[in-house]
């Protein structure tokens, strides 16, 4: 009778046009149960409890706000008890070539002002958010992995553990505590610009490296290196339903409903937050027309409640201000939906006075905002900042400026390179290639560290860099010459791919140029390339050539396919180029070195129009399935696509 009645009355409101969008959901629909690896701690509960009692309204405030460190002064951190700060893609103190002193420097100047305080008992540790993407892509020299759809194409998860751990650790150095990682995006459309920040279309190979990646990042109990002193709090961003956007648009409109939003882009969240993620970034994008800084279903209800997340959610850049009703100073909405810390970058002094008069006159509840409090200081807490760990003078592995860009971590990435890189085509089994060949290299990406790394390094869209933001970075020509250093081989370099000697073989490498959110999003996956030039060139002249393609996503290229014997998408490998020598050439004994391992995590698109198009689609006709991906056994030749 109950279930018949209530029944009734969802049918009566939502006939009445009463039943906002927001709470269109379904409530019999049950969303995932989290366990996370970090036990509920009574003892800790406790201390916050007693830590929230003694705090003003104001500090509370202070709190749950998150500026730019350009916009902000240790003095304002002092004045304001600001919980946090950030640095953006491509923002470091000082200048770009900053030294890690200087990195350190300004950590423990944010750091001292917030413990600066005159009842000790509330000075509480600022953090310090960074994008670390893939590596510590802020700070110059760093080791910069491939981004995540090439650690997609590797299944790898003890790798991406380990890519995990040289992440935190290059980020410890630098005296910060939280990385804005791992992106859990499932991308279904690959024109959307972000589609290289995810680990594939396949939410269950999300998931299966999601989880991996905070582990290396924050240490598990299991291991007995949870929140070690070379360990940084992970964020799984951007919730929920980033990457389902329609036609692919950045910050658009995911229109799913609520069981495919569920199937297709919570899993990722799952194994993070099982893994013990500490934060969750909510995410630009609108869920059914409504941005998700205003979705209490979605923040609250489902990831709090119903998930049982008990760590903090942390808005995206100034996400709050395209909530209906708000702007970048002001938005309650955000608050009341979820949104636990507020990215708040330029604006943050109205920001501030805003809450605090929104909290005064009930718009925001004392219970809300003690909430979002408790959140923050729980993770805190649990991260070690009130220890020595989260002094950056006293950590262990801050100011030890000889770990960025280690030879250990380098050579994780490399192994990264060579189990990402994936062989789309050798006719002829061309590949792998001899040392003692003559060899023209050429393409616009051969000697580009900035093409290789693409978005998200050193700056935001990674535009305006040149190989010299790259020290100790190896360019994918460099590593070509060295592999072939000890024999008898030559390279002729020439970026028109001229040459004066016929060769052997030529290398074309082109792709994509750097490119980061918004300005990636493309109208079709078409790509052409002044490089098409030499490629037919070339494939005139006769020159059996191995092209690799640089890009930060699947492209319609079967115009070059066809026209190379050997093709390899090396999607966006970053600072360790070597690692695909490693793989193409043979060894001293004209054996294989190293196989091609990488399958596809996307669906290789046969026409330029072809997205959406992902695994068990009606009517899936890729290219390359989701999955493909050639190596040295298979004497498979692919015949001339036909180009559509
Ligand atoms: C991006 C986030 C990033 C944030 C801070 C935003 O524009 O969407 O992924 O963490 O900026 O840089």
């Amino acid at each position: 009778m109950k279930i018949i009645f209530s029944l009734f009355l969802v049918f009566l409101i939502s006939s009445f046009n009463l039943y906002s969008p927001q709470v269109v959901a379904n409530d019999a629909l049950q969303w995932p149960r989290i366990f996370s690896a970090i036990d509920v701690d009574p003892n800790l509960e406790r201390r916050i409890a007693s830590l929230l009692s003694e705090m003003t309204l104001k500090e509370k405030v202070g709190q749950i706000i998150q500026p730019e460190i350009k916009n902000v002064s240790p003095a304002e951190v002092t004045k304001y008890h600001l919980g946090s700060v950030l640095s953006a893609g491509g923002s470091y103190p000082a200048k770009r070539h900053s030294d890690i002193i200087t990195w350190v420097a300004a950590a423990n100047q944010f750091y001292q002002a917030s413990i600066k305080h005159p009842n000790k008992r509330t000075a509480i540790p600022i953090i310090w958010g960074v994008d670390a993407v893939h590596g510590h892509n802020n700070v110059v020299g760093a080791t910069i992995f491939p981004h995540n759809i090439g650690l997609g194409a590797t299944r790898n998860s003890n790798l991406i553990r380990a890519i995990g751990e040289v992440t935190a650790r290059e980020v410890s150095v630098t005296g910060l505590n939280w990385a804005f990682a791992p992106t859990v995006a499932v991308a279904r459309n690959q024109r959307w610009g972000r589609t290289y920040e995810s680990y594939s279309e396949n939410p269950e190979l999300v998931a299966q490296l999601a989880g991996a990646m905070v582990v290396g990042l924050q240490g598990h109990p299991s291991r007995g290196d949870l929140f070690a002193d070379d360990k940084v709090i992970a964020t799984a961003k951007h919730f929920i339903g980033d990457g389902g956007t329609t036609n692919g648009i950045d910050q658009g409109d995911t229109e799913l409903d609520e069981k495919a939003l569920r199937d297709l882009h919570v899993q990722g969240y799952v194994a993070a937050l099982d893994a013990g993620a500490q934060t969750v970034m909510a995410s630009f994008n609108s869920w059914n027309g409504n941005k998700l800084h205003g979705n209490h279903y979605l923040l609250t209800h489902v990831l709090k409640e119903q998930m049982g997340f008990d760590g903090f959610v942390i808005g995206d850049w100034n996400g709050h201000e395209q909530v209906e009703g708000c702007s970048a100073q002001s938005c309650s909405q955000a608050i009341n939906a979820g949104v636990d810390m507020i990215m708040v970058p330029d604006d943050w002094r109205a920001f501030y006075k805003n809450t605090l008069r929104q909290v005064k006159k009930g718009e925001i509840s004392t219970a809300r905002l003690n909430d979002a409090v408790s959140r923050i200081l729980r993770v805190k807490l649990r991260a070690g900042l009130f220890t020595e760990t989260g002094n950056p003078l006293k950590n262990a592995f801050s100011g030890r400026a000889q770990i960025i860009g280690h030879p250990k971590h380098r050579a994780i990435a490399r192994q990264a390179v060579r189990e990402s890189i994936v062989l789309l085509k050798n006719n002829d089994s061309l590949l792998p290639l001899s040392p003692t060949s003559r060899i023209l290299v050429t393409g616009a990406g051969a000697d580009n560290l900035v093409m290789q790394s693409g978005g998200w390094t050193v700056t935001w869209q990674g535009d305006n860099t040149s190989n010299v933001d790259f020290p100790g970075a190896t360019s994918i020509l460099h590593g070509i010459k060295s592999a072939i250093s000890h024999s008898t081989g030559v390279v002729d370099y020439h970026s028109q791919g001229e040459y004066k000697v016929k060769p052997d073989v030529a290398i074309v490498v082109f792709g994509e140029q750097a490119y980061a959110e918004a300005k990636g999003d493309i109208e079709d996956l078409f790509f052409k390339t002044d490089d098409f030039k030499i490629l037919e060139r070339l494939y005139r002249d006769g020159i059996p050539t191995v092209s690799i393609l640089l890009s930060g996503r699947p492209l319609f290229v079967t115009e070059q396919i066809n026209r190379s014997t050997a093709f390899i998408a090396a999607w966006l490998p970053g600072s360790e180029g070597q690692g695909i020598a490693d793989v193409i050439f043979t060894d001293d004994s004209a054996g294989i070195a190293y196989d091609f391992q990488g399958k596809i995590s996307f669906s290789w698109p046969k026409s330029a129009d072809q997205a959406p198009h992902n695994l068990g689609d009606n009517n899936y006709q890729p290219l390359f399935p989701y999955g493909y991906g050639l190596n040295y056994t298979d004497q498979t030749n692919l015949p001339w696509f036909v180009e559509q």
